[in-house]
């Protein structure tokens, strides 16, 4: 049972994941790791309940001190994906989106919904300027997601960091409050 959550379209939402719920999210990824780990570095880290703690501990730490937050995707009450803000910088007006979703969920526009919903609370609720969304170029799902955001390729790090045996260059997407056109929700305020 949820204590709140955003709805996302039939029996989907988009709710709070937070460090009680390590042990359910350990599960999650050890069933969905193949689909994760060749684009997400946290997809290699979280292989238990405790380091999956650690890993949702780290994002509550930084949702209070305003800098970060993790979300779940659940359908049918059923956790599916998930969303995050990797940084969160109300200072300098920055922020950096990225999600993921089981392969069984793949395809119905959850992600898109689930991200836009956040890039409107970010630019209305926040006041976030630009924000971001950093993809590998070989991953053309999750290009296809920040194009659908609205977002523009600005440029590619290149060989950025190492995942997988391979110094991995990073495609930087983004777009700035005076282009996004709302979600058709209020921002979450
Ligand atoms: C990247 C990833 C999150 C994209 O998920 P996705 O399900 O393709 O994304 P969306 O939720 O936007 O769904 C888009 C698809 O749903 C369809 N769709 C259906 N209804 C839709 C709606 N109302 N709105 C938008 N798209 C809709 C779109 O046409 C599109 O279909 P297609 O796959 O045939 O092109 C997913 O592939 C994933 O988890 N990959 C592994 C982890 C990962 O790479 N994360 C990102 C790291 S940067």
């Amino acid at each position: 049972m949820a204590l709140f959550g955003h709805p996302l379209g039939g029996t989907a939402a988009l709710e709070p994941l937070e460090p009680w719920q390590a042990g359910e999210f350990a599960a999650y990824v050890a069933r969905v790791r193949p689909h994760l780990a060749p684009w997400l570095p946290w997809a290699h880290a979280v292989t238990d309940t405790a380091s999956a703690r650690q890993w949702l501990e780290r994002y509550a730490d930084e949702q209070a001190h305003g800098r970060g937050r993790v979300c779940g995707i659940r359908v049918d009450g059923e956790l599916e994906g998930g969303a995050l803000f990797r940084v969160f910088d109300t200072q300098s007006g920055v922020c950096e989106l990225g999600a993921w979703i089981s392969p069984a969920a793949e395809g119905t526009g959850l992600v898109t919904r689930a991200c836009a919903h956040l890039v409107d609370w970010a630019v209305r609720a926040r006041g976030i300027v630009r924000v971001e969304w950093r993809v590998t170029p070989a991953n053309a799902r999750s290009v296809a997601v920040a194009k659908r955001l609205g977002m523009r390729h600005e440029g590619t790090l290149r060989q950025v960091f190492p995942m997988n045996g391979a110094r991995q260059d990073l495609e930087v997407w983004a777009l700035l409050a005076d282009e996004w056109a709302g979600d058709g929700t209020d921002g979450g305020r």
